[in-house]
């Protein structure tokens, strides 16, 4: 059994002291075997909004994998956006682009799907990319592995849309990829972005994908950009044909435990079951 507590959009810059403080002992208190932040560390990808970043997540749990989002390549310095667009992402949190943690029971995979474009036209582009090279690379690093290893893709934005809203926030080239990950045995997929928590099969997007694969998706944990949702962060656990995700919100004092879903792979199908 493996748990990977599954924090996003951190988003220094428009954080919530109150709400950071508290998750700090929450997330120690949860011992978890992976901690996960699918990116957007900061507001503005401005080095003070990253110095704090880093500091904050220097006092989380490890081991720690970690990705970048849209909102950490610069907006307004046109030069940097494109020049040297995650400078000072390499600079405070990490020179690792391609993170992988790996142990016997676990193989989680980080891929960067910030783009330099993101915010250069209106919609198409703002929703992130995964190119061809990546895709390659994420075979090398994971069809190999025996597939008794929980395989797991972190990217900041989804491969699933949010369920009743319409499609928007998805990565572009998420057929493709998914089509790589069915090859190599990918089980789930984390991802943020959207500020909103839920889950399912990535299926009932992609009717094309033939594996099972689930996509989980975690709220904002402490910034004060909320899309009708409480700051939240995701517990999940994991055995192989088992997976439960628990979000933990916050409910102004504390984090308290709300939704929990539970999945179980059923001839290779996941199953909903609450
Ligand atoms: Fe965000
Ligand atoms: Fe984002």
């Amino acid at each position: 059994m493996r748990t990977i507590a599954h924090i996003s959009d951190i988003h220094f810059g428009k954080d919530d002291p109150a709400v950071a403080e508290a998750l700090v002992g929450e997330l120690h208190g949860q011992k978890p075997s992976l901690l996960v932040m699918s990116g957007d560390f900061t507001q503005r990808a401005r080095a003070g909004q990253y110095r704090r970043a880093a500091e904050y997540m220097a006092r989380l749990p490890g081991p720690q994998l970690v990705v970048p989002g849209n909102h950490d390549i610069p907006l307004y310095n046109v030069l940097a956006r494109f020049g040297w667009p995650l400078y000072n992402y390499r600079r405070f949190i990490t020179h690792d682009l391609r993170p992988i943690y790996e142990d016997p029971e676990l193989l989680v995979i980080g891929v960067n799907t910030a783009r330099s474009w993101t915010w250069t036209f209106d919609g198409f582009w703002k929703d992130g990319r995964i190119s061809e090279e990546q895709l390659l690379d994420i075979k090398l690093r994971a069809c190999d592995h025996p597939p008794e290893q929980f395989k797991v893709v972190v990217t900041h934005h989804p491969f699933v849309p949010p369920p009743r809203e319409r499609p928007h926030g998805i990565v572009h080239g998420a057929a493709e990829a998914l089509a790589a990950f069915e090859n190599c045995h990918i089980d789930m997929c984390l991802a943020g972005h959207l500020h909103m928590g839920y889950s399912g099969d990535v299926r009932t997007h992609h009717e094309a994908v033939k594996r099972s694969i689930l996509s989980v998706q975690a709220g904002t944990a402490i910034s004060t950009r909320r899309r009708d949702e409480p700051n939240a962060y995701n517990l999940i656990t994991i055995n192989p044909d088992h997976v439960t995700i628990q979000v933990h919100a916050w409910n102004g004092g504390a984090f308290e435990k709300t939704l929990r879903t539970h999945f179980t792979r059923d001839e290779g199908v996941w199953q909903r079951e609450g």
